[in-house]
């Protein structure tokens, strides 16, 4: 499976607030339409509440979600287009049987959800490119397993001080980059990586 992080964020790497322009958003849809599923953490859901989709720029990505305690809202707006839950054994029984009405639930490690597990799993159900779009600790933690081949950073004008940052939980080690490619849309930097394992 192939596994590209891409997130937008401030100079000083803060996730929390909107850092992309309209041709930012277009890179984006268009980079999710390229994709067999999206990926993000339950905190993301809880405080943005996003659709993920491609914005009819072309066929959508299965959605996938990180919760472990099964928190998500059962009105949550990426139930829109098919979605994948993924909780741990912790979760209660009950919460799984209400999100089970909207999306597909997978049980995957015992307190947290298990990503090595889960990845491998996906792969066998044919996912095989997938976009983690954060936010900052399931980031960490795809890059502190060693997951993820390519990194695409938006990097926005703006110095924000506090708020989620890309980086959330330590890492276990550096992660070594190779510069693939820099783009500039208007006032962002588009900066794309290969993430050397
Ligand atoms: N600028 C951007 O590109 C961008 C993109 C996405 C999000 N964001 C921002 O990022 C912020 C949310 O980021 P966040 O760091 O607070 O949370 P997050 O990464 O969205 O979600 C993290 C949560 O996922 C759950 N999880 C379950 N298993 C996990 C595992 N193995 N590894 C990591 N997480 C696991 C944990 O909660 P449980 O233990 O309860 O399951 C964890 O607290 C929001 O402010 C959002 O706006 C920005």
């Amino acid at each position: 499976m192939h596994i590209t992080i891409n997130c937008a964020k401030s100079l000083d790497s803060i996730l929390e607030g909107n850092y992309s322009n309209k041709k930012d958003w277009n890179r984006v849809y268009e980079l999710r339409a390229k994709s067999d599923a999206v990926m993000v953490g339950i905190n993301t859901i809880l405080k943005d509440n996003p659709r993920l989709t491609t914005h009819d720029t072309g066929k959508e990505p299965i959605k996938i979600v990180i919760d472990s305690r099964c928190r998500i809202p059962k009105d949550a707006r990426i139930f829109q287009t098919k979605t994948i839950v993924a909780v741990s054994e912790n979760a209660p029984k009950d919460r799984i049987s209400a999100i089970q009405k909207k999306a597909k639930v997978l049980i995957c490690g015992k307190q947290q959800v298990d990503l090595s597990t889960l990845m491998k799993h996906l792969q066998k159900t044919n996912i095989n490119t997938l976009m983690v779009e954060g936010g900052g600790t399931l980031i960490s933690s795809i890059l502190n397993l060693n997951l993820a081949d390519e990194l695409i950073v938006a990097i926005a004008p703006q110095i924000t001080s506090r708020g989620i940052r890309f980086i959330q939980k330590d890492l276990e080690a550096p992660i070594n980059l190779k510069l693939k490619d820099i783009q500039k849309l208007d006032e962002i930097v588009i900066l794309k990586y290969q993430i050397l394992k």
